[in-house]
């Protein structure tokens, strides 16, 4: 593990051995941050593509208030699992309380690799995940890990005649593929009304995108919501995808989280897929708040 200094006496920045990921020491996210700070969070932020802080103490107004210093906040479509009084929190959580789920708990379930809300014309630039309670083994271990690969990383590894005949294309994103196509999905699981699905037609994005801070470019498509490629037969298309998918997500490219209760994680939606172990069940309480960043059109 590596220590960068940023300056003494404030932030520093420790690395892992993956491509991404860093913990970010000696900021108490409670207080009102000042600009400096935040400009450094922000520069860690974009370099490691995920950073978390550990032992922190949040209200969600503290949250919400660090959250918006990293742009606009998103409002889930998903109204039932937003905090009440607090509707830029998200509550992922497998917990129920008299009957009723506290949460969402599919955030943790879908064990598929994916990038959030990839089906919008806009996806979320990114997310920050705080953690209230985390399920552990019978020996003490810690349960529901959140695995992520780094885009960036994966790009750069693709031959360069892959890189090529990439360039240019486009993935048609669907809102709800990853629940249209799951023979398990039980009546716990979310669905999504007709409604919802006419206010988010089917969108096409770059398969290859460009980070509007960094200037990398990062592989952007994910199992979870990609059902093909513009102008491409499906016989083609197909095992391009599943090549891709299988390439994205090789372990040299992944960063594994493994959360303790105060840490405060943010993942770039750009630069990084994620997964959520599914290692747990109830009596196993998983509760979180999440903030998700609003993005822009992909490029
Ligand atoms: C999410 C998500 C992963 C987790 O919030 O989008 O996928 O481990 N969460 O909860
Ligand atoms: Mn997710």
């Amino acid at each position: 593990m590596t220590i960068t200094s940023l300056a003494s006496n404030e932030i520093s920045v420790r690395l892992g051995n993956a491509p991404i990921g860093a913990e970010i020491v000696g900021v108490d996210l409670a207080q009102d941050i000042d600009a400096g700070v935040i400009e450094k969070i922000k520069e860690a932020y974009y370099r490691h593509s995920v950073v978390y802080f550990r032992n922190q103490q949040l209200t969600p107004e503290q949250q919400v208030r660090f959250s918006r210093r990293f742009g606009e906040l998103e409002i889930h479509v998903l109204k039932d699992y937003l905090l009440p009084g607090y509707p830029e929190i998200l509550v992922l959580s497998n917990i129920v309380e008299d009957g009723k789920p506290v949460g969402l708990a599919d955030a943790g379930r879908v064990a598929v690799w994916h990038t959030d809300m990839s089906y919008l014309k806009e996806p979320s630039a990114g997310s920050a995940l705080y953690s209230l309670e985390v399920p552990h083994s019978a020996a003490g271990g810690s349960l529901g890990d959140t695995m992520f690969a780094s885009t960036a990383a994966a790009y750069d590894a693709l031959p360069e005649d892959m890189k090529r005949k990439l360039a240019g294309l486009k993935a048609v994103h669907h809102m709800t593929k990853g629940y249209d196509n799951d023979a398990t999905a039980s009546s716990s699981r979310i669905t999504y009304s007709d409604e919802q699905r006419r206010q988010v037609p089917d969108v096409a994005h770059p398969v290859i995108r460009t980070h509007p801070v960094t200037g990398r470019k990062c592989i952007y498509i994910n199992q979870l919501c990609v059902t093909g490629i513009v102008d491409m037969p499906d016989e083609e298309s197909a095992p391009l995808l599943e090549a891709l998918y299988g390439h994205c997500t090789r372990p040299e490219f992944v960063y594994r989280h493994r959360w303790r209760v105060g840490d405060l994680l943010m993942w770039d939606n750009c630069s990084v897929q994620h997964l959520a172990v599914q290692d747990y069940a109830l009596p196993q309480r998983r509760r979180m708040h999440r903030t998700t960043i609003k993005g822009f059109v992909p490029f």
